[in-house]
């Protein structure tokens, strides 16, 4: 291996070259293209951080390290150093002007060239399409999407309170159970939301949010629906449905206005026009359901009273307005089991989905729980749920039982939305569908 490590501490990286302006600095990364006008060779190199070029002029470096261009792959890893140059015109306002150059690696053919690839093609190789920039720059808003959401739980009181992954129920019906061979204590299922265990969490710290992996066996391939994608679910005591939007439009107006401010270059890398998502910003417009039917019909969708909206029905919803719409009080056959009543017109639950803005549909599903033992006990057995399994549940509704909410937003579909993409597979760094579960 050639010596990485240099004693003078001039190693960094390319975002940082801006603080080593006229100064010798070696980076280390990967050869994204490179040309050539014979006296002069141009590296374009990534290392994770940014991008650069690098010039090497012949009179200035060793014979070598001139030659070792003819030898440099796509994807090659090399170690450059060079003085550190202001020049406006170079990607990233600096470029390397190379004083030497290491090659650490050279790679292979590279399968992915800047030629246009199929989308299954570039799936299959996941493992090497996250190093091109549109996935780069995805991935990157996804982590400044997850960090503003830990962010806001945690300055509002919240505590972090995991969920399983193993459960032994439902909570999201049982047509998208995964299912799994548990020991000798029989089937076990991966956990379609940790709302349940978030709820027993609330009674003990009072405000909870739960972040983990979730799984559904989606059985429709959409453009939105995966088998495993995250949620954050927050839940809080002594909250109903009022409470639940309020802290759903301030928690989606904060992913939003912080993305848009750590986030430009992605955004901008990614083309998407802001001025789209500049607007999300609290109150967001609230629709009871009985309005959204009513909007659908004047738009001429034939829609029937009673059902849960489709993607196209949102879709239709959300493009009347400039931010997220908030649609409550679905109708109670469409809903979870767990989901409160509205008193006046208990064929309603007192529920909420966030529509995402210009299309993007559903994002956050939410509602106030039933917080009544009898009345529990009796919609475990209209939903023809199983009671043992939900004991400790029901536990909760028998020692100090409380009003309380909740919600749980989906990562990958708030990503895809911020992003302004057409599917949600780009949007996590290794996607399961119906069809894949590789690499
Ligand atoms: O509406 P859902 O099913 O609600 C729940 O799971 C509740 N237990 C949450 C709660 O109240 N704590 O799912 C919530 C969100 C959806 O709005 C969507 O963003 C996302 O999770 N989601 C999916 N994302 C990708 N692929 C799928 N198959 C998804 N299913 C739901
Ligand atoms: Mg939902």
């Amino acid at each position: 291996m050639p010596e990485l490590v240099d004693n003078d501490n001039s190693i960094t990286t390319i975002d940082k070259l801006s603080e080593f302006d006229d100064k010798s600095v070696t980076i280390r990364g990967w050869v994204y293209n490179k040309r050539s006008s014979g006296k002069i060779h141009f590296i374009l190199v990534r290392d994770g951080s940014g991008v650069v070029q690098c010039v090497i002029v012949k009179n200035q470096v060793s014979p070598e390290v001139f030659g070792s261009y003819d030898l440099l792959t796509q994807e090659s890893s090399i170690a450059v150093t060079g003085k550190v140059h202001k020049d406006d015109r170079a990607p990233g306002g600096y470029e390397l002007q190379v004083e030497d150059l290491e090659i650490v690696h050279v790679a292979k053919e590279y399968p992915i060239t800047p030629k246009e690839h199929g989308v299954e093609f570039l799936m299959d190789h996941r493992h090497l399409w996250l190093r091109s920039s549109r996935q780069h720059a995805i991935l990157r808003v996804r982590h400044q999407i997850i960090k503003a959401v830990r962010e806001f739980f945690d300055n509002r009181g919240f505590t972090l309170v995991d969920s399983p992954i193993l459960t032994p129920a439902s909570v999201e019906g049982t047509s998208t159970l995964f299912e799994t061979d548990y020991f000798d204590l029989g089937k076990a299922y991966l956990t379609q939301s940790g709302q349940l265990y978030a709820e027993a969490a609330a009674m003990a710290f009072g405000k909870v949010y739960c972040f983990g992996p979730t799984f559904r066996a989606e059985k429709s391939k959409t453009r939105r629906h995966l088998t495993e994608f995250w949620m954050v679910e927050p839940e809080v005591a002594w909250a109903d449905l009022n409470d639940d939007m309020n802290l759903a439009e301030e928690f989606i107006e904060h992913i939003v206005q912080t993305v848009l401010k750590k986030s430009e270059s992605e955004l901008h890398v990614l083309e998407r026009d802001i001025t789209k998502l500049q607007p999300v910003k609290r109150p967001f417009p609230r629709l009871h359901y009985d309005e959204a039917v009513e909007m659908l019909k004047k738009t001429g969708v034939e829609f029937q009273y009673g059902n849960d909206l489709g993607a196209a029905d949102e879709t239709i919803i959300s493009q009347q307005y400039d931010r997220p719409v908030m649609v409550h009080h679905y109708p109670a056959a469409c809903k979870a089991f767990y989901m409160k009543r509205d008193p006046e017109r208990p064929d309603l639950t007192l529920s909420v989905d966030v529509l995402a803005s210009e299309g993007y549909g559903e994002i956050i599903g939410g509602s106030q729980r039933e917080d009544d033992y009898d009345t529990l006990v009796k919609r475990l057995e209209e939903f023809d749920l199983p009671r043992e399994p939900f004991e400790w549940y029901l536990d909760l509704r028998k020692y100090g039982t409380v009003p309380h909410a909740g919600f749980g937003l989906g990562i990958e579909r708030t990503v895809a939305w911020i992003c302004g993409l057409e599917h949600v597979r780009e949007t996590i760094p290794f996607p399961r569908m119906i069809y894949r579960n590789t690499p």
